[in-house]
């Protein structure tokens, strides 16, 4: 860990934080980050999904400006990268979520804050100027509702809800190392977890699903908030024409990087279909595996509007702290306008399916 900010040599392009990330972290949190669930058929999926897809280049017709601003939730952003909302930045960084604030900040890059940070949102918010809030149900209507409003007070834009992950699922080299969070980092977005009495039979897993979302948490969260909510975790196309039935504001399409339940599709697979589906006018985001510009190039050409980048954002900040997520985002931006000028593209709107070759590369 290094909180100094340098960047160390030999770091050219964002995924190689990942491997000076790996070899400079403690083994179990290394394992904790990298991680998926089970057998993290998943996790690898995510990442050869982007093999399949090849790019055309441009003779002739490349273009001399090159525009990678989008409109998100009638908001402009500078291009079309938001850091995914990544639990307890306090086992990287000694400032936690702080760090990694200053770093999209620096780099003009919305942040999605996970309820699980170890910083208030209050604390965070100041930092950002653009900050979503990232929510699960919160066992209660009146729990979940104490949580939105504080996102509200604070200022924070939009609220994303995680269905995905409504048991958390620990990877399997995390437990062997004995993987925990050490109890001086607190989770101060969350009140305490109420406790569920225990009933003859019952096992402990039954208890937690007794608290998982449902359609009617939804409802109500719609219902009692003014902010945009978008749901994170979809794959499925029936799921995301239901949500957009429902009145979400957008849709995340994503298996929470490989963590959730293993063995559902690679997102990039499933983004085509559910673009296809929902149509050009829904708020459609895409996250997992986006290790590059040229991955941000084949996600908005398969009908992203913008990516969410996660465990990248933890390894640049292991690495160089706020400076190496600024590095790490301006390196993405580079290669994605690099990509955007090789395949003729001018604008982010030019990035379509035209511009692909499906097949290996
Ligand atoms: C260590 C870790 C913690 C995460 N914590 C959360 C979280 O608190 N809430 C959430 O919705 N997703 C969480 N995610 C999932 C990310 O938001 C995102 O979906 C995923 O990391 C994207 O894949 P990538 O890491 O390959 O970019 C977490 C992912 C990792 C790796």
């Amino acid at each position: 860990m290094n909180s100094q900010p340098t960047i160390p040599p030999g770091i050219v392009s964002a995924e190689d934080y990942e491997t000076a990330a790996l070899e400079r972290l403690p083994a179990d949190i290394a394992a904790w980050l990298a991680g998926g669930s089970a057998g993290e058929w998943t996790l690898r999926a995510n990442r050869r999904a982007f093999g399949r897809v090849g790019l055309r280049n441009a003779l002739c017709r490349v273009p001399r400006t090159v525009d990678t601003r989008v409109e998100l939730l009638g908001e402009t952003m500078q291009h079309p990268l938001l850091l995914a909302p990544v639990a307890s930045h306090g086992l990287i960084h000694p400032l936690a979520e702080l760090a990694t604030a200053q770093g999209a900040q620096a780099a003009d890059t919305p942040l999605v804050l996970s309820c699980q940070a170890n910083t208030a949102l209050e604390q965070v918010a100041p930092h950002l100027s653009h900050g979503w809030l990232q929510l699960y149900w919160q066992q209660t209507p009146e729990r979940t509702l104490r949580l939105i409003r504080r996102a509200e007070e604070a200022g924070y834009c939009a609220l994303v809800l995680t269905l995905d992950a409504p048991v958390q699922s620990p990877g399997r080299q995390a437990q062997r190392l004995r993987f925990e969070l050490p109890s001086h980092l607190g989770l101060p977005n969350l009140e305490p977890a109420l406790r569920r009495e225990a009933v003859p039979g019952q096992s402990a897993l039954e208890r937690l699903l007794k608290d998982a979302a449902t359609l009617d948490s939804l409802a109500f969260i719609l219902h009692n908030t003014h902010l945009p909510v978008l749901v994170k975790g979809v794959l499925e196309v029936a799921d995301a024409v239901e949500l957009l039935g429902y009145g979400v504001d957008g849709l995340i399409v994503s298996n929470h990087g490989g963590r959730a339940l293993d063995g559902v599709s690679a997102t990039l697979d499933a983004l085509p279909l559910i673009r296809q589906a929902v149509g050009a006018q829904a708020t459609l985001l895409m996250d997992g595996g986006i290790r590059s510009g040229y991955d941000v190039f084949k996600a908005l050409a398969l009908g992203a509007d913008a990516v969410l980048i996660g465990r990248l954002q933890l390894y640049a900040l292991a690495v160089a702290g706020p400076l190496g997520v600024a590095h790490m985002l301006k390196m993405l931006q580079e290669e994605l306008q690099l990509c955007m000028a090789l395949s003729g593209c001018a604008d982010i709107a030019a990035i379509d399916p035209s511009r692909l070759r499906v097949g290996q590369i």
